[in-house]
């Protein structure tokens, strides 16, 4: 018997603000059409003035406990990925663990940018691997539209805000491709990309939260080659193929990269979960949220085989192999 790190629960929250691009030609020189037909989002949500990370992580928290039909009480970890959070420290783990009530185990977060929900998969399934949990809340959240710079077209037409959490179990499988639950992963990152993607403020440099930057076109190029070779990578390792591959599930940061490593891939954009046009890029939120998403929409059901990959700042990039 293997033990396996098993999906039982999953949900999400987006704040109430939906923006359309329409809003976007209102200030800046940008059209609709330029933002479809170059990134495939229509429209994404902005967080209201009071809400914060926390408070979007609490509710998909919530929402992915009661699918799980579990209480905060039945949770050992909380692993939380954002970029964004609240506060320099305590951590936003620690301010939604306090917030669903639950007074043991422990929580933390995991800063890898958009690829901060697979670094927090890799790592839970690590912590129920080796017996340090048995059950972990894995969230992705962010309020990326704190950090844009609202002047610059290139970027802060791209990104939203959001949530989506999982909640992980310790189960027992077969040891093999047919168990459900996390089969593989596969983690990169190489900080010679600084430049390509970066905010220009933190708090031992200028002080302040400072505002997104980024080199559009030459990580686009990156993306395609990077997702698509860590997908093969973490595929390869839990000895499975394309042709096992039920649901491509991205990083929804443009939809044309999205399609471009589904091709390379060898796969037909139907087995692709795709919400780019809804949401716009919401970093480490993005997965967890075409999971939950997904689910929603009949597109995911127990047993299919998932392959999610995520490539942002850093740069940092990876994939998880999963049997939902
Ligand atoms: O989540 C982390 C990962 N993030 C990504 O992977 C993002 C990767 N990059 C991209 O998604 C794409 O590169 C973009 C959507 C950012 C841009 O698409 P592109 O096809 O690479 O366009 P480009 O950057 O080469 O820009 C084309 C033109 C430029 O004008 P010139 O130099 O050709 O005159 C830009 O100034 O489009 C211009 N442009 C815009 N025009 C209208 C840039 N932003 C806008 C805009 N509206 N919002």
């Amino acid at each position: 018997m293997t033990k396996r790190s098993v999906v039982i629960g999953v949900g999400h929250y987006l704040p109430e603000r939906v923006v359309p691009n329409a809003e976007f030609e209102k200030t800046l020189d940008t059209s609709d059409e330029w933002i479809r037909s170059r990134s495939g989002i229509e429209r994404r949500h902005f967080a209201a003035p009071d809400e914060t990370t926390s408070d979007l992580a609490t509710y998909a928290a919530q929402a992915a406990l009661a699918d799980a039909g579990l209480e905060a009480g039945d949770i050992d970890a909380i692993i939380l990925a954002t970029s964004t959070a609240d506060l320099t420290f305590p951590s936003v783990a620690t301010m939604v663990q306090s917030r669903l009530g639950m007074t043991r185990g422990f929580a933390f977060d995991v800063q890898a940018v958009c690829a901060g929900f697979i670094y927090a998969l890799s790592n839970a399934n690590a912590l129920i691997l080796s017996g340090q949990a048995n059950r972990v809340l894995v969230i992705g959240a962010e309020t990326f539209s704190r950090i844009l710079d609202m002047n610059d077209r290139a970027t802060c037409v791209l990104f939203g805000d959001g949530a989506g959490a999982l909640v992980l179990e310790a189960q027992e499988g077969k040891g093999t491709p047919e168990d459900r639950g996390i089969l593989a992963a596969d983690l990169n990152s190489d900080g010679s990309y600084r430049e390509m993607l970066y905010v220009d403020g933190g708090v031992s440099t200028t002080g302040t939260a400072g505002k997104l930057r980024m080199q559009g076109n030459p990580l686009f190029r990156q993306a395609v080659e990077k997702l698509a070779s860590t997908a093969d990578a973490a595929l390869a390792r839990a000895g499975l193929g394309h042709e096992d591959i039920d649901w491509i599930v991205p990083h929804q940061a443009n939809i044309r990269i999205i399609q471009g490593t589904a091709k390379k891939l060898g796969l037909s954009m139907d087995k692709v979960v795709v919400t780019v046009q809804d949401h716009g890029n919401t970093s480490a939120a993005s997965i967890p949220l075409a999971l939950s998403v997904g689910k929603a929409r009949g597109q995911i059901k127990p047993g299919d085989l998932l392959v999610t990959e995520a490539i942002g700042g850093g740069l940092a990039w990876g994939a998880v192999v999963l049997r939902w």
